[in-house]
């Protein structure tokens, strides 16, 4: 029997691919007019690098982490996202000692071991933006900017974006308090896994989707009525620099997020597209985070978004690449021709399909149709003997004699 791969890892096929290459070009194209630079992280780093970033009593730590133990007895894991990794490179290689400010963006493959289902999977993939140095909520509102420009460049207007603000260590903690007091009486109502972490992460049953979760986090305190002044302060001034900027949001109250890290500014982009993987994309402020991984008291602020997502916002738009010219050559002689003047256009940056086979000339127009070739050149014997071929415009429907130069074609293709 055949191998098959593995459940939740994909192949992303040609067809598909082009609409990736599509995502990614335009992530590196925007990203750069803010001022990103691309870093390359690896796939694995230490078990506890994960541990100690999103934190012990996370879903993704506690039961969705590709961890196993390697040949030299060291503890490692599969990335399950970027943020950490990027953090950990940045304090091992100073990289806050070149500049006050950086701006990092990276992508590809994350690893989580979730059940899978459309739109979440065990290998997928992110792109992301990291900057770190700026207290200033000014920069919220960039990151939230660019992360909107990338999607009116892809022609979405799904998703939208939600934002709110999870607080710091001096606030934080009271309303967790708060929180918890609220919700002691109703713990009965809370879902297994709610009640599980109703100790070391209360805030999680305010978005779990179980119904009794909601029931009896309704008319919970909020977040944002318990807010220091810094925190309130920052908040509103973000707000304000969205408004500004003509950027819409709205305020979710509940948004918690499944990462530890975070304060203040939260956000994610929503979509009622895509069933129950309702995120496209997610990030905040991470102010805490490079200390805690053991660098300097530098604040943070970067998303991520699922690519798989991404791809499937776009799924009723066709991506698929069309070469300029098919050749159908009909001979030995022709065929020989054909092969070296598709040579010498591809050399000069034309995409040229042929056929191999030596097949009939009815199948290889057939052939050119299937490939939704741009043009196509008809070469038999009678043809090279003359010098001249048709030369058919397959989107115009016409055709015209033309000299078989290289020269001429190149021309006659780059009008
Ligand atoms: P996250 O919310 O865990 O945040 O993931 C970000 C995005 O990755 C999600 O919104 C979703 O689109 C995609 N995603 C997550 N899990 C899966 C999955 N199993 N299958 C498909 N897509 C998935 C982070 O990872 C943070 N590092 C974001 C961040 C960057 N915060 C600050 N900087």
């Amino acid at each position: 029997m055949a191998i098959t791969g593995i459940k939740g890892f994909n192949d992303i096929l040609p067809g598909e691919v082009e609409k990736w290459q599509y995502i990614e070009a335009t992530a590196r194209r925007v990203f750069e007019l803010y001022g990103f630079s691309e870093i390359r992280i690896p796939i694995m780093e230490k078990t506890e690098l994960f541990a100690r970033s999103i934190g012990d009593a996370t879903d993704i730590v506690e039961k969705e982490m590709y961890s196993f133990v390697d040949k030299g007895d060291n503890r490692v894991t599969l990335r399950p996202e970027g943020t950490a990794s990027v953090m950990r490179a940045f304090i091992e290689h100073k990289l806050y000692a070149q500049d006050s400010v950086s701006k990092l963006y990276y992508m590809g493959p994350m690893f989580r071991y979730e059940r899978p289902q459309k739109g979440r999977y065990r290998q997928f993939h992110q792109i992301g933006a990291e900057v770190t140095g700026v207290v200033d909520p000014m920069i919220d509102a960039q990151v939230l900017n660019m992360l909107c420009h990338f999607f009116a460049e892809l022609g979405l207007t799904e998703p939208r974006l939600e934002i709110n603000s999870l607080g710091c260590p001096e606030c934080r903690p009271a309303y967790r308090q708060a929180l918890k007091d609220f919700l002691r009486s109703r713990l009965e109502l809370l879902c297994d896994d709610c009640k599980r972490r109703f100790e070391t992460n209360p805030l999680r049953a305010l978005d779990c989707k179980a119904a009794g979760c909601k029931e009896a986090t309704a008319g919970a305190p909020s977040v944002l009525d318990n807010l220091c002044a810094g925190c309130e302060d920052h908040f509103s001034k973000t707000k304000q620099y969205l408004d500004s900027a003509g950027t819409p949001y709205s305020v979710n109250s509940r948004m918690v997020r499944g990462l530890d890290y975070y304060t203040r500014t939260t956000f994610e982009l929503v979509t009622g597209l895509l069933g129950s993987q309702s995120a496209v994309a997610a990030g905040g402020r991470y102010d805490g985070l490079i200390s805690e991984l053991g660098g300097p008291a530098i604040p943070g602020i970067g998303f991520a978004m699922g690519v798989e997502r991404v791809a499937l916002l776009l799924s009723d738009k066709n991506f698929t690449r069309r070469p300029d010219l098919f050749i159908a050559a009909l001979g030995t002689e022709a065929r020989g021709f054909a092969f070296k003047l598709m040579g010498e256009l591809q050399a000069k940056g034309v995409s040229v399909e042929i056929d191999y086979d030596g097949k009939s000339l009815k199948s290889q127009l057939r052939r050119s149709d299937k490939f939704n070739s741009r043009f196509t050149l008809v070469i038999g014997e009678d043809e090279i003997a003359k010098g001249t071929a048709q030369f058919k415009d397959m989107d115009k429907g016409t055709q015209a004699d033309i000299r078989l130069e290289t020269q001429d074609i190149f021309a006659a293709l780059r009008p």
